[in-house]
Order: C-alpha cells, then sequence, then structure tokens
C-alpha cells in the first residue's frame, strides 16, 4: 500500500462540482497517486460515481493499469451485516466500474455483530470482489473484539483513524499495537481537514525548510513506520504539494521541534472521531 494516497470525503456532493472532481481525481492519478480512497457514505455514492468515472477515463487513456491502483472503499456499520456487507460492495463495485476493490472497510464499529462482518468481508475476499478487508475508527479495545471475531481466513489489512499533528492520540496505544502486528494505519484527515496548512508555528519552521506547513505535517505522519496518510484536495497546487511531500526527510532537529509544536500524547484517550 502506498504511504500517501487521495482522500475523496466531500467529493460528489454537489452535481455542479463534479466535473473538477473528477478532473482532480484524473489529474491525480496522472502526477502519480496511486491510493484513492473512498467509501459509500461520501456524498452517498456520489464520491465513489467521481473515483469511478476518473479511473474508467485514466484506464482507458492508458495513464494507469489497474494492478498499479490501490482502491479503499467503506462500507456503512448500518449495511455491514452478512448480506448486507456483501450487497453493499456490490453497489460500490458498480459505482466504481470495477471488478474489485484492493481494500475494504467497515467505515465505523456499529451495532451488527463484528464476526458477521468479518464473515462476509472473508467471503467477499475469497470471491474476489476485494483485495483485502480492514476497519476504520477502531481503538485499541475495537481491534481486541475484532480479533476474538476472527476466525480461520485472511485477517484485518488495515486499521484507518484520525491521526494528524493536532490529533496525535493514536501515538499512544493504537500505533504501537498495530505496529507489534505489522498492521497499517491509514490517517486520515492528516492535514486537520485544512487547518494544519495555516499553523503559525508549522509554517514558521517549514519555511526553514523550504516546504509548506501542510507538507510538513504529512511528512510529519507518515514518518512514523507503518502509517500511511490520505490527504484530500481538489487544487492542482495542493495535489502536487501533497505528493512531493512523501519524498520528504525529516531530521531528528524537526520532529524534536514538531514534537514541542504538538506535544505527542503522554496518555491514553479516547480515539478522535471526524
Ligand atoms: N474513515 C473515516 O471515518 C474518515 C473520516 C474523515 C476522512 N476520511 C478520509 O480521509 C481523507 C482526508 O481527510 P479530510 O478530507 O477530512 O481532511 P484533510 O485531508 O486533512 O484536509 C482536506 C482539506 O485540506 C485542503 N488541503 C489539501 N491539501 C492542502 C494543502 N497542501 N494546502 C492547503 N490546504 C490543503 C483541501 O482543500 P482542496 O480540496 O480545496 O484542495 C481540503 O479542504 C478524506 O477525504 C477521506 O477519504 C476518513
Amino acid at each position: 500500500m502506498p504511504v500517501l494516497g487521495l482522500g475523496t470525503w466531500r467529493m460528489g456532493e454537489d452535481p455542479g462540482r463534479r466535473a473538477a472532481e473528477v478532473k482532480a481525481v484524473r489529474e491525480a492519478i496522472a502526477l502519480g497517486y496511486r491510493l484513492i480512497d473512498t467509501a459509500e457514505m461520501y456524498g452517498e455514492g456520489g464520491a465513489e460515481t467521481v473515483v469511478g468515472q476518473a479511473v474508467g477515463e485514466a484506464l482507458r487513456a492508458g495513464d494507469v493499469r489497474r494492478e498499479e491502483l490501490f482502491v479503499v472503499s467503506k462500507v456503512y456499520p448500518h449495511n455491514a451485516s452478512r448480506r448486507g456487507t456483501r450487497e453493499a460492495c456490490e453497489r460500490s463495485l458498480k459505482r466504481l466500474g470495477l471488478e474489485a476493490v484492493d481494500l475494504y472497510l467497515l467505515h465505523w464499529r456499529g451495532n451488527h455483530p463484528l464476526r458477521d462482518t468479518v464473515a462476509a468481508m472473508q467471503s467477499l475476499v475469497a470471491d474476489g470482489r476485494i483485495g483485502h478487508w480492514g476497519v476504520s475508527n477502531f481503538d485499541t479495545d475495537d481491534m481486541e473484539a475484532l480479533m476474538h471475531a476472527m476466525g480461520d481466513g485472511p485477517g484485518c489489512a488495515a486499521n484507518q483513524v484520525y491521526l494528524s499533528l493536532g490529533e496525535r492520540g493514536p501515538e499512544f496505544s493504537l500505533l504501537p499495537w498495530q505496529r507489534e502486528r505489522g498492521m497499517p494505519l491509514m490517517a486520515y484527515s492528516p492535514i486537520d481537514q485544512g487547518a494544519l496548512a495555516a499553523d503559525e508555528g508549522l509554517g514558521e519552521l517549514a519555511g526553514r525548510l523550504g516546504v509548506t506547513a501542510a507538507q510538513l505535517a504529512l511528512a510529519a505522519v507518515i514518518s512514523r513506520p507503518g502509517v500511511a496518510a490520505i490527504p484530500k484536495a481538489v487544487r492542482g497546487a495542493h495535489l502536487k504539494e501533497n505528493l512531493a511531500a512523501a519524498d520528504l526527510r525529516l531530521d531528528a532537529a524537526t520532529l524534536a521541534e514538531l514534537d514541542r509544536l504538538h506535544p505527542p500524547p503522554r496518555r491514553k484517550a479516547p480515539l478522535a472521531m471526524i
């Protein structure tokens, strides 16, 4: 899984913005983005439709091959029964125009028993409709419960949670827990929905390094081993800037300065959600 991908929340909500969003996803692919994160929730299928159109155009134009892309989608918790998960996945695949998604996540923990969702996920893997399955917004205790709900068959491949310089809570116990098990953590809202791009202290440090505050925020998140980030952007300048952040290497002095500006957690706190 690439360490930097494209988020798509807020896409597909307004038909008037659709052409610009399709263009942005196509531009992202042309620039070299290979991971695209979406969900049935975003625009109630609208974001998947945008991604499907952009990916379809890019594949037909020969900009990219299907096997080079890593497409992630998510099932709503209220759909995550044994049968509902499979049906939701089929609807998502139709909107995406794909035979399979590479990773399919339970968007957050709901009321359906985890063992039912896991059984559905594993059967989707067996049928080749998804490459891997995982979860999102699962804290350490949810992950423990998930481990108990998992029988034989492919295990959970990733957990996607809110992690940024402004929200470092998962670094305390969730990230170490996942690292011990070799399970990647996907960081959502890694620029705090754009707010970190305007963070003064970060901007000052970034200026000294010759990068932008958003780039520094992204580089800080993906400098943690086992972490991938999925910033959302529609503007071309943002798309370029964010992808380039994957190549930044932060030295020990910069990491220490970032800890001073945005201190790491000292105790366990409940997982934050956006
Ligand atoms: N699993 C979950 O529950 C969950 C929850 C939230 C998000 N997510 C996923 O994570 C993705 C990212 O999170 P997010 O969309 O909440 O927030 P984000 O990626 O932290 O921030 C996106 C916002 O920042 C702006 N931006 C992007 N790059 C920038 C740059 N270089 N400089 C200045 N501003 C920049 C974007 O503007 P423009 O669009 O105008 O370029 C957009 O308004 C989502 O899109 C979604 O795929 C998952």
